[in-house]
């Protein structure tokens, strides 16, 4: 006689399928949510990666249920879904808390603070990497680069963004997360449930109160290299002009430097050209010059 993976205690990370199926009113209820979304694509497979947002907004991940729906409605095998489910990390796998606090642990933001950070929270939260509290609400995780070096250290919840953060202004933040008050990010609207969030990843209207003009546009170092590249002066230092709110920690001192000291290369405009004969290109021309 044999015995199953699960029966030895034995995860080999896959599903078990099939899966149980929804309630019927769950099920009618995404059915028809999911045919808004198909419409939306000339093929109907392509609506796979909304559509597991979509069950991920039910259940707050992922489950072998969520997969096997995908599977039904979508015609295609688990096998199918689960290789996309597994594939992107945006899925979550496994039950998780109402608020996913990433910490960006890639090269710029880890040796500006970053992995500071990650081990102030652990601590605090007394909690390790993709665990939650005990009290459901936060599931705290490494991040890899969220295109936001501009503002490094960088933190996100529910992939809203918090920049230049410290270890003091994220402990501020985790425990109003944790209470229950209101918490708005450095850029975009306020933050909704991990399930809310999800639901609006799936493509339906995002209903919180300013959401539509809440963003954020490229930060003073990215644009420091799009005024060089157009020929203009730029500044000696960029200075991060959004420190005051709840989770900007003012920086303690900036560094001023003097005339005869040397600038590294993010901080001076660099005469490229003159020194590589090569290539004796001058500023690059505006589009379409
Ligand atoms: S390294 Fe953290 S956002 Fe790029």
């Amino acid at each position: 006689m044999t015995t199953s993976s699960s029966e030895r205690g034995v995860s080999l990370g896959m599903p078990e399928l099939p899966a149980p199926g929804y309630p019927d009113d769950v099920r009618a209820r995404l059915e028809a949510d999911a045919r808004e979304i198909i419409a939306r694509y000339p093929d109907s497979r392509s609506a796979l990666l909304p559509l597991l947002h979509l069950v991920q907004s039910e259940e707050g991940y992922v489950t072998r249920t969520g997969m096997q729906f995908c599977a039904d409605v979508l015609g295609l095998t688990t096998a199918e879904v689960t290789a996309v489910a597994t594939f992107y990390t945006m899925y979550r796998r496994k039950p998780s808390g109402d608020y996913q606090v990433g910490v960006c642990t890639n090269t710029l933001c880890a040796v500006m603070g970053g992995d500071a950070i990650f081990e102030a929270l652990q601590e605090h939260l007394g909690v390790g990497n993709g665990e939650t509290t005990d009290d459901g609400k936060v599931t705290l995780e490494h991040i890899e680069c969220n295109a936001a070096c501009d503002y490094a250290p960088v933190v996100m919840v529910n992939w809203e963004f918090f920049d230049n953060q410290t270890p003091a202004s994220v402990k501020r933040l985790v425990d109003d997360l944790r209470a229950g008050r209101p918490v708005v990010p450095t850029r975009g609207a306020p933050l909704c449930t991990f399930k809310e969030t999800a639901r609006i990843l799936a493509g339906f209207p995002d209903e919180r109160e300013g959401a539509t003009e809440a963003g954020g546009s490229a930060g003073p170092a990215s644009l420091v290299g799009l005024r060089l590249a157009r020929g203009e002066a730029a500044p000696a230092r960029v200075v991060h002009p959004r420190e005051g709110g709840p989770y900007d920690e003012p920086r303690d001192t900036v560094h001023e430097p003097s005339p005869t000291e040397h600038l590294s290369s993010h901080d001076a405009p660099q005469d490229t050209s003159a020194s590589d004969p090569s290539h004796p290109a001058g500023p690059v021309a505006k589009e379409g010059e």
